[in-house]
């Protein structure tokens, strides 16, 4: 995965790191996510990704957040998508309403993209929260106006990510791997179980997901590690 580099997120308060200390450590290794991700897909063009995890808490939302944000800092129009329809955390962390999101240009005829996203202060930066929580999240996500909606999206963005529920509870992930680009897969370090990460792989290669890499999220920093801290 990401031709056998480690990419590793530290141990810090993370949640908008890459914005509020562009120069720390994890910013910097958000930097490096965001060029194996480029490498990773040299010859394929990447505008869909999915991040997911085994288990939950793993980190998926932190790095959807910080990732998205690194890649519109490179000048792309990046969309931020919060498909996690179950345990949503996307408007809380931009501090952004959620009476419409997702759901609502999923249900509603008359939504429209425009609308519904949000523009975000760091340019090219667009987030699209959960909005209202339905009774039925997999088959929405499954549904063919998700489908649809995905590649209204792709026409608009050059890059659109998705912050997922974990593989191994339900299905959404899943789904929602098997309709994009690529995959990223975050492990808690330290606290993953392997077998859940392989029963995780197992569940994204059944649908035939592209998995481009792993985050290793929360990796205890070595003295070493201040080495590369430019100071702030
Ligand atoms: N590298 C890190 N260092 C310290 N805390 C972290 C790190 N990454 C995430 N956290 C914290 O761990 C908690 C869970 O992170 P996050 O919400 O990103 O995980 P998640 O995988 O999206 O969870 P869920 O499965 O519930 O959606 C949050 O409080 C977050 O701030
Ligand atoms: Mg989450």
């Amino acid at each position: 995965m990401f031709r056998n580099k480690k990419v590793t997120v530290s141990a810090e308060r993370p949640s908008l790191i890459t914005l509020t200390r562009p120069s720390s450590i994890i910013a910097e290794q958000f930097r490096t996510i965001r060029t194996n991700i480029q490498f990773s897909m040299v010859d394929t063009e990447l505008k869909t990704l999915v991040v997911t995890s085994a288990a939950p808490g793993a980190g998926k939302s932190t790095v959807s957040a910080n990732l998205a944000i690194t890649m519109a800092m490179q000048g792309k129009s990046v969309l931020l998508v919060d498909t996690d329809l179950r345990k949503p955390t996307v408007h809380k962390t931009f501090k952004l309403p959620n009476k419409e999101g997702l759901t609502t240009l999923l249900t509603e005829k008359e939504a429209v993209i425009k609308k519904i996203a949000h523009r975000m202060p760091t340019e090219g930066l667009y987030v699209i929260t959960s909005g209202i929580i339905p009774p039925n999240p997999s088959e929405l996500l499954a549904s063919n106006r998700m489908s649809l909606l995905i590649k209204e999206l792709e026409e608009i963005f050059d890059l659109i990510i998705f912050d997922t529920p974990p593989v191994i509870a339900v299905t959404d992930a899943q789904v929602m791997a098997s309709k994009v680009d690529g995959t990223l897969f975050v492990i808690n370090k330290g606290v993953a179980d392997k077998e859940m990460v392989k029963k995780s792989k197992e569940l994204l290669d059944m649908v035939h997901a592209n998995v481009i890499g792993a985050v290793f999220n929360r990796v205890e920093l070595s003295p070493d590690t201040y080495y590369h801290y430019y100071g702030e």
